[in-house]
């Protein structure tokens, strides 16, 4: 096609061109040029579960076919207020404080534009989920990082000192944590707790991990603990719940007047969600308490398949406490950076993760990691292993 010179059309606005494409994108190219099998991108390699694709089918064939309330339809209201108290204990009211959105990626965007000015900060923890940055950039905010401190990945009351300003206004916080695969700890959320209410800023808690956490560990919301609920906007996703991640269907969680700020946006960004995907999973959100054992079962024994693989083939490193993500140090194994060895590894051995560096601003720690996702068959994460053994660098 033929471009016209100095035609304005030919510009996208200032506001895109300071995205980078996602690396998620860039490695799943990459992986299926070679054929290399994916660890990199987050998504399982099976299907979810029948019962909730039935009530799918059972909703299209039903008729459930046409727009929904634009916050969503009452019914999956309902039943994740209903789950949020039942598992938390928290009171969220189905009319005026959950919102469905286009997955938790349009929570996310929507609680950062919704509340930010330009020239707000935020404070974000690296490494970071990436539409972190670029939301907070389209809203015209600034991003203050604080650097998780491996190989804990933890982080102290000074670490947030360090980076306040009495422009920041808010906090965004995953938990449990994805690259790292943290779930942080009840003190470790306290210090959060502490720090928004001593300079009164707001948290963008990411709990889409929710019911990903393993062993004894137990998720605790961040609007849960004293006095956080009021000023925080806490955002889910059946995608990851369900392992339906392409469903694409989410929900922010926040008090009436942060909720009815975000719907705006949202009613002219997307308008609602397919609607016979919100009747299936108002019906399945009901059967969490069948469901979950197993899944985190599941869950569990590939982390473990995974991590004592690795650990063999002489990875050091903890084992992920949450999520489906390992945060793996490979600065034991070679001296390329992240992003050399996540190329070597999909050319030389077929087996494809994500080079972290990508999701930090300020440090260069992502440089010595590689991320791999372990929501795999066990024979695709056998067969990674077995090309990922005999690594000669
Ligand atoms: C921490 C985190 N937040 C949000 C999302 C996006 O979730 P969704 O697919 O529901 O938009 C992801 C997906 O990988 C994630 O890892």
């Amino acid at each position: 096609m033929q471009l016209i010179q100095g035609s304005k059309m030919i510009r996208p606005s200032k506001r895109v061109q300071v995205f980078q494409d996602s690396i998620f994108g860039i490695m799943s190219k990459k992986a299926n040029e070679h054929n290399a099998i994916n660890l990199s991108q987050g998504f399982p390699d099976f299907d979810g579960p029948d019962f909730v694709k039935e009530y799918a089918l059972e909703a299209i064939k039903d008729g459930k076919n046409q727009y929904s309330p634009f916050p969503g339809i009452i019914e999956l209201r309902e039943s994740v207020s209903q789950y949020l108290k039942s598992y938390y204990d928290l009171d969220y009211c189905k009319e005026g404080e959950v919102s469905i959105c286009c997955g938790a990626t349009e929570g996310i965007f929507l609680s950062i534009l919704s509340i930010i000015n330009p020239g707000d900060e935020v404070i974000v923890f690296e490494p970071f989920y990436d539409s972190y940055i670029s939301s907070i950039q389209v809203a015209g905010g600034i991003p203050k990082v604080v650097t998780l401190n491996s190989p804990d990945f933890s982080f102290t009351p000074e670490d947030l000192e360090n980076v306040y300003s009495s422009q920041v206004k808010a906090i965004i916080l995953n938990n449990p944590h994805n690259p790292t695969g943290r779930v942080f700890t009840s003190s470790e959320l306290k210090i959060v707790r502490d720090f928004c209410l001593k300079y009164d800023l707001m948290a963008i808690s990411d709990e889409v991990y929710e019911f990903l956490t393993f062993d004894k560990e137990e998720h605790i919301p961040l609007a849960s603990l004293e006095g956080m609920q009021e000023r925080t906007l806490g955002i889910y996703s059946a995608g990851k719940t369900f392992g339906l991640t392409g469903w694409k269907i989410g929900w922010v969680c926040a008090p009436e007047r942060l909720s009815s700020g975000l719907r705006k946006l949202h009613q002219y960004i997307t308008f609602c969600v397919s609607t016979p995907m919100q009747y299936a999973l108002a019906r399945s959100l009901m059967h969490l308490k069948d469901y979950v054992p197993t899944f985190k079962e599941d869950y569990q024994s590939k982390r473990d398949l995974f991590y004592s693989g690795m650990k063999e083939i002489g990875f050091d490193f903890k084992k992920p406490e949450g999520t489906y993500f390992m945060m793996v140090p490979i600065h034991q194994i070679t001296k390329m950076s992240d992003v050399d060895f996540a190329y070597h590894l999909i050319e030389k051995k077929r087996v494809a993760a994500i080079p972290p560096s990508a999701f930090y601003l300020k440090s260069r720690e992502g440089e010595k990691f590689l991320r791999f996702c372990f929501a795999k068959k066990e024979e695709t994460l056998l067969e990674a292993l077995k090309f990922l053994k005999e690594l000669q660098v």
